[in-house]
């Protein structure tokens, strides 16, 4: 008999500002700045919000009622609302797995980077090839993924409401001041270049906010939406069994509908944040052609020498500014490790030590691998979508692009055709609280979020 007690978030508050620290991670700061000012600025921000009341609200809310309703892990959940589908809760798992040493090397380059503005030297980190040389090394990117990992280990370790719910009230709020006082600072600043044109940040701004009329064809919106969508089912943090987790220690008396929510407003809020904090910056000291980096590129090269360019105070806008991703990057970490972490308790009766030190190992060894991939087992290959990838991009890759579609198509039509929508339309009004968006949450997890993800899916593949 198994009689140790799920312990749960210890309220509403806990709970949103958990599941809020997984949704707001690398994602919201280094992926929507650059998709917003690349798909034509303000066409972007709008088809992004469009879907995020739409179709990311569909997919949180019917995520958090699975767990909450079955109290059980991914790995463990599916099966138990529905007998035959245990696979989909082990591919649910095995997404997690998969994620958890990547992310924990790119939050090493983040744990380097603030070391590097914190002592002062963020002038070394713009030389030409700085970047890549670290990323190169044999051995400093493994001690910096190290320690990133272990400072994950270590919140899980505590617990739901003693570790993850108590980490992620200090950092989370920490995380918005932080993000605002740079957002402010990007507005206010200025700069004039060799030839001396002046931009500032304010011209930047407009840039992220007003839709460029050339991006308004038929061709552009669609390839828009699916950059949107894309983004927005990575940055909720959905199909990966996470949103199941925490579900699962979530109260019963908790309005889950609110909750959805208030998350919502939290991952959106500080994806648009972290636009008006990058854009206007990049654009004022860098022009246009500057803001054509994306992700590894214009956070570890483009940005540092934005904040050099700063004089003086770059080095403590640098420092604050990878204090801030750190802290977005720790609490999704933490998530991460937490869905695989109540998958092992829940499957193999563990104790939380045995379980977080298990996966801290094979996170430990395949964080290594992903590491070695860009020196000793450096190889260069291609993606069914074009891109040319290394170790980390094929993991990312299938994980993201394969498996989470995938994971997210089952559990539609679990919900929308097998088990029905009342499983979860029971699961949020049981205490009588109103269900929004109803109507349109049966629409969408029926017909047009699984067609939707099946666009995604078949474009990932290569096909369009
Ligand atoms: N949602 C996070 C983001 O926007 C990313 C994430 C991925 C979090 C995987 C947890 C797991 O960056």
């Amino acid at each position: 008999m198994d009689n140790r007690k799920r312990t749960s978030f210890t309220g509403s508050i806990g709970f949103v500002l958990a599941a809020a620290g997984s949704a707001v991670g690398l994602g919201n700061i280094w992926r929507f700045p650059y998709l917003a000012a690349r798909d034509g600025g303000g066409l972007f921000l709008i088809i992004y919000l469009i879907l995020a009341i739409t179709f990311g609200f569909t997919l949180l809310i019917t995520e958090i009622s699975i767990g909450r309703k079955t109290k059980e892990s991914p790995l463990t959940a599916y099966g138990k609302l529905k007998k035959g589908w245990r696979p989909l809760g082990i591919l649910a798992c095995i997404v997690p797995m998969m994620i958890m040493p990547y992310y924990c090397v790119i939050g090493g380059w983040v744990v380097k980077y603030f070391l590097v503005f914190l002592t002062g030297s963020g002038l070394q980190a713009t030389e030409d090839g700085y970047f890549t040389g670290f990323i190169t090394d044999t051995s400093s990117p493994i001690a910096m993924m190290v320690v990133f990992l272990l400072l994950t280990v270590v919140v899980v370790l505590g617990g739901v409401d003693k570790g993850i719910e108590k980490f992620s009230r200090i950092i989370m709020p920490l995380l918005v001041v932080l993000i605002i006082i740079i957002s402010i600072f990007s507005l206010t600043i200025s700069h004039t270049d060799e030839s001396g044109t002046i931009r500032t940040g304010m011209e930047g701004l407009k840039i992220l906010f007003i839709p460029d009329k050339s991006s308004l064809t038929f061709q552009n919106i669609l390839s828009t939406t699916m950059d949107a969508m894309g983004q927005l089912f990575y940055s909720l943090s959905v199909a990966m069994g996470i949103m199941i987790a925490y579900g699962s220690y979530m109260k019963d008396d908790v309005n889950l509908s609110k909750s959805v929510g208030q998350i919502e407003v939290f991952d959106t809020g500080i994806a648009f944040l972290a636009g008006v904090m990058i854009i206007p910056a990049v654009y004022t000291f860098m022009g246009r052609e500057g803001m054509e980096a994306s992700g590894p590129g214009l956070m570890f090269i483009s940005l540092p020498k934005v904040f050099i360019q700063m004089g003086k105070i770059g080095n403590i806008v640098g420092c604050l500014f990878f204090a801030m991703v750190l802290f977005a990057a720790t609490t999704s970490a933490v998530s991460i490790l937490e869905a695989v972490v109540s998958s092992f308790m829940d499957e193999f009766k563990m104790e939380r030590k045995n379980a977080t030190l298990i996966e801290g190992i094979i996170a430990l060894i395949l964080g290594i691998v992903v590491c070695l991939g860009y020196n000793k087992f450096y190889f260069e290959i291609k993606l069914p979508n074009g891109a040319i990838a290394q170790v980390l991009d094929i993991m990312d890759y299938v994980s993201n692009n394969l498996l989470m579609p995938i994971v997210a198509i089952g559990t539609c039509i679990l919900v929308g055709w097998i088990l029905g929508t009342d499983t979860v339309i029971g699961e949020v009004t049981k205490n009588g609280e109103k269900f929004g968006r109803k109507g349109l949450f049966i629409i969408m997890i029926k017909y047009v979020a699984p067609i939707m993800l099946f666009a995604l899916l078949i474009k990932a593949l290569g096909v369009f």
